[in-house]
This record gives C-alpha cells, structure tokens and sequence, in this order.
C-alpha cells in the first residue's frame, strides 16, 4: 500500500470542469488518485496519493484529457500519433524496477513502490512544446528528478544524466517491423544541473490517473523547457555520467537534433520553421498557431543554466 502525504489542494479544485469530467474516480469523493494499478500486478492494491498543486504550474487551459492519452508519440508502439493509444497496452508495467547506476555513491535498483514511498506527488500543469510543432498543456502528476538523484549521492565526477527506455520487442510492436524508426533503447540525457532543476520531474501520473502506457507508465521525464522528445517514457535506467551521453534523435540524425534541444523559436528545424505551434484542441489544422516562446515559456526559471552559451550551435 502507497500512501502519499496528503496536502490542502486537491487535483479536482484546478481542473476545469469538463476535462475534469473525463477522470475516473475522482467525482465520488475526496481527490484521491487511485494508484493500485501502478503498484503492480495482480496483487495491486488500492494506493493513496493526492498530489498537490504547485505553484510551477501555469494556469493556461489544459489539453482535453482525450488529447492528451490520443495523440502521441511513443516510437516502440509505432510512429502514427494514434499508434500509441492502440498498441501500447501490451506493455507490462508491473512489476518495474529502475536501475541507477554510473558516478553515485549510492547505486540501486528500485522498484516504483520504493522510489514512491519517500516522495511526495505533486501535480505540475506544464506546456509541452513538441519539436513537430504542437503543444498541449498537461497536468502531470511527479516528483522533482533531484530528489530521486539525491539519495544515490551523485559524485562530484558527474556531469550529466543519461536515461534508457525498456527494450520488449514482444510487447512492443514498434520495435518488431523491418522499419526502425530508431535506435533503442530510446536514449535521452540532460546535464547534471537540468536533472537538477525544480522544473524538472519524473511523472508518474497525469489528469490525477496512473500514466496511461501510452503516455510513458509507469514512469517518465518531463523537461518542460525542452522539446518534447526529451521527456524519455517507460524508463528502466538511470545513469550518472562525466560525457555528454548521446541521444537516439541525436543518432538518428545528429544535424536536425541536438542535445539541448532547448525551446527556441529563434533556431528553426532544419526543414521547417520553430517560431509558432499549433496548441491541440484548438481549433484543428485551420486554427491560428501561436508564436512560441523561448524556453517554452519557462526562460525566467532557466536561462541562467545557458548564460553565456551559443544557443544555435548548442541546439
Ligand atoms: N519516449 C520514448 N521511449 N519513445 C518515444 O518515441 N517520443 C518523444 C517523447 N518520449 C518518445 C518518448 C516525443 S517525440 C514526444 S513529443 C513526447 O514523448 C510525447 O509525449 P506524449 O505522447 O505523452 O504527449
């Protein structure tokens, strides 16, 4: 049994009524986010957390939660953005350990019930800038990434984080056809003081529900500075390095992805332009795109990390 510490606002007091509507369970009573399918297995059981708001959160209208759990990209289960939300439930997301390994005093491998017992849910309402060029706006529901790198004790040797995606051919279809898309695992990395950063936080949940698998469960990365490619799903390792770890964009195409991959209207992809997105939900293909913002938004909290860098050759 997981229970989280309970805190004064609930997920149900910021969630505008008719995407709050989509919820399972939440109408009936006291804001408690069901977890039991996220503490595994046949013998889950019934799990309590309220995740609580946080002022990080923008306070912009989310993404319809039928948007959100609809329209992906989740490469292992197919690169249509409707491939996910049809394929994806073969994926077993219970039991699930993660390695944290590399420069740390303390290396460990933790099963999801012992990385949630100490923390505390929040939820974070993020914009996520895809470097397709559409954005949602997504209540996660995580915990910041440097309390869970804290208590392995990264040594002073360690300069950036690298993260691997599961690799199960058998239960994920996009990892069987004679095209790959990718390399896998799916590989991401940030710098040491990014992973660090209270932005930055592993997701567990969204809309105050277990992750939907295809949106990354049990567990994954949100940088929401970053283009969306960076926040790697299903995560299985951890790893604290002294190199910048390669990314599977970056070997996929090194001179369209980079490893910042920093929001940045002001640097365009090379085969279309980054300076407006289209926000899902409105209005479909015709609506107006709006401009993008540098950093997604997020440049008051993180344009120090970058002071004094070459933001178009660091892309
Ligand atoms: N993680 C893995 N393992 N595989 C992927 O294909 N796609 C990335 C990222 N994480 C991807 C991934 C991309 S391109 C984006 S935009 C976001 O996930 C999309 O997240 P969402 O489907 O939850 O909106």
């Amino acid at each position: 049994m997981l229970i989280g510490k309970s805190r004064d606002v609930r997920p149900s007091e910021i969630t505008p009524r008719d995407a709050y509507l989509h919820r399972r369970g939440l109408l009936a009573g006291i804001g408690a986010v069901g977890l039991g399918a996220l503490a595994g297995g046949a013998d889950a059981t019934a799990a309590t957390l309220i995740a609580a708001k946080s002022a990080l959160s923008t306070t912009e209208p989310m993404t319809l939660l039928k948007d959100v759990t609809s329209y992906n990209n989740y490469y292992e289960f197919g690169t249509d953005k409707g491939d996910p939300a049809s394929n994806a439930s073969t994926l077993k997301t219970a039991p699930w350990s993660v390695v944290i390994d590399g420069m740390v005093a303390k290396p460990a491998t933790l099963t999801l019930e012992d990385m949630l017992k100490p923390v505390s849910l929040e939820e974070r309402i993020y914009r996520m800038r895809c470097v397709e060029g559409w954005s949602m706006v997504i209540p996660w529901d995580g915990f910041p990434l440097a309390d869970l790198l804290k208590r392995v004790e990264p040594l002073g040797s360690a300069k950036f984080v690298a993260f691997e995606t599961v690799v199960r051919p058998a239960e994920m279809s996009g990892q069987r056809g004679v095209f790959q898309p990718l390399p896998w695992p799916y590989r991401e990395g940030l710098r040491l003081d990014e992973a660090m950063h209270p932005l930055t936080i592993i997701a567990t949940g969204l809309y105050g529900e277990p992750l939907p698998n295809q949106n990354g469960a049990p567990l994954r990365l949100v940088v929401p500075w970053k283009y969306g490619f960076k926040g790697i799903k299903s995560i299985v390792r951890i790893s604290l390095v002294d190199k910048m770890p390669e990314t599977s964009w970056q070997q996929q195409n090194k001179s369209e992805y980079g490893f910042y991959s920093n929001v940045n209207p002001a640097v365009d992809h090379p085969r279309w332009s980054q300076a407006t997105e289209r926000r899902i939900g409105e209005g479909g293909l015709s609506a107006k795109r709006r401009p993008t913002l540098p950093y997604n938004g997020y440049g008051e909290q993180v344009a120090s990390l970058y002071a004094g860098m070459d933001l178009k050759a660091n892309f």
